[in-house]
């Protein structure tokens, strides 16, 4: 028997679809972003494009992060990590909003571009305003040579590998990556972490792409988490902290391909609005890791648990707590509050691949969205 394979079917490894195969590169996708840039052992980060630059970086009166889609939500994380660990003031923006707010920019401002394709048009107009008004523009990239590449005045590309499928996840998680080594380097530039603090910091983010395997693990769990819940018509997904642009990205994959209605909130804001929507048909997302607001949270599932919405969670293994009130618990590892993400947003790319194919929707390509939108 003749063995015949289509090119495609070569380029997907051996997986059903582009975005499976790009979900289990993580991994090493997580490692080359790192790779050459983190000597965990020394305490040393190099970024030749901050390095060159630490004086504007430093001098900086904030950070402006202009992106799209996933993209801006790497940028939400990114916000998180540059105040908690460097101290400097960060604003997050849709870059298609930005560019036509007549925004204050001026030259003590730093633009960080995150775009993973290098060409989303409103990114790029956004970062050619940011340098008309004086800014030093930095790009964050995955598409080497791409125009935002080109257009900006340094960067860091983040060396995932080339992404097919639509709905990004690697690229997702290594510009996550990409500005926890920018934010940890500043950190260590100002003294605002103790040395054994980044250290600890940088040892953490050494054992993140073992941990991300491991967890990849949990694809059948989470396969039956996906048969339960295929057909809700919304669904609602809550974090705090550095997980609430998780809970935004979770919801945005759920949409992108399998066409179901969702939300992402940060779970205190659930009160103010989303709770009203809670009910047996509701199916709620929860990221509650035990380093995170835990009890803050912990109370918010039982306020769902109350009014009869369906939960699954992600917790921290070794969680006793949430097992005995949620209908679902995923477990992810131990890690430091603020590379959580890295691991907390796996299995909601899991569970809207599984719900997407369940549903025989386009994976891959779905309806209405393009890879690169070089249109405004
Ligand atoms: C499109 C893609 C998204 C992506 C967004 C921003 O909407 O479908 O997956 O997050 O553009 O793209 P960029 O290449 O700038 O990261």
């Amino acid at each position: 028997q003749k063995l015949q394979l289509s090119l495609e079917q070569i380029e997907k490894g051996g997986y059903d679809h582009f975005m499976l195969k790009e979900i289990y590169e993580q991994p090493k996708a997580i490692i080359d972003t790192y790779r050459g840039r983190m000597l965990a052992n020394e305490g040393i980060i190099k970024m030749a494009g901050v390095d060159d630059n630490m004086s504007k970086f430093l001098n900086a009166d904030r950070i402006i992060i202009v992106a799209c889609g996933t993209s801006w939500h790497a940028g939400l994380v990114g916000e998180y990590l540059f105040e908690d660990m460097a101290r400097i003031p960060v604003e997050v923006e849709y870059a298609s909003e930005f560019r036509y707010r007549n925004p204050i920019i001026t030259p003590k401002d730093v633009v960080i571009a995150i775009s993973q394709s290098g060409e989303t048009a409103d990114t790029l107009a956004a970062i050619k305003l940011a340098k008309s008004k004086g800014a030093f523009v930095f790009g964050v990239c995955n598409v080497v040579g791409s125009s935002i590449a080109r257009e900006t005045h340094a960067g860091a590309y983040t060396h995932a590998g080339p992404e097919i499928g639509v709905a990004s996840t690697k690229a997702f998680t290594t510009q996550i990556t990409v500005l926890s080594l920018i934010a940890l380097k500043l950190a260590q530039a100002k003294g605002t972490l103790s040395t054994s603090a980044v250290n600890t910091y940088l040892q953490t983010m050494q054992q993140i792409p073992a941990q991300v395997e491991s967890l990849l693990k949990i694809d059948a769990q989470v396969k039956e988490i996906a048969a339960v819940y295929k057909d809700a018509k919304n669904c609602l997904y809550l974090g705090r902290g550095f997980n609430f642009p998780v809970a935004l990205e979770g919801a945005l994959k759920l949409k992108e391909i399998s066409y179901i209605h969702a939300e992402g909130y940060p779970a205190a804001e659930m009160k103010h609005g989303p709770i009203a929507l809670i009910d047996e048909n509701m199916p709620v997302f929860v990221i509650a890791t035990s380093r995170g607001h835990y009890e803050k949270v912990v109370s918010n599932i039982q306020e769902i648990k109350s009014r009869s919405g369906k939960i699954v969670a992600v917790v921290t293994e070794g969680d006793e707590t949430v097992k005995e009130i949620a209908d679902h618990v995923i477990e992810i590892p131990d890690t430091e509050e603020a590379f959580s993400p890295l691991l907390t947003t796996i299995p909601f790319q899991l569970l809207s691949y599984h719900i997407a194919v369940m549903l025989g929707k386009n994976v891959d390509q779905p309806r209405n969205l393009a890879k690169s939108v070089t249109v405004e």
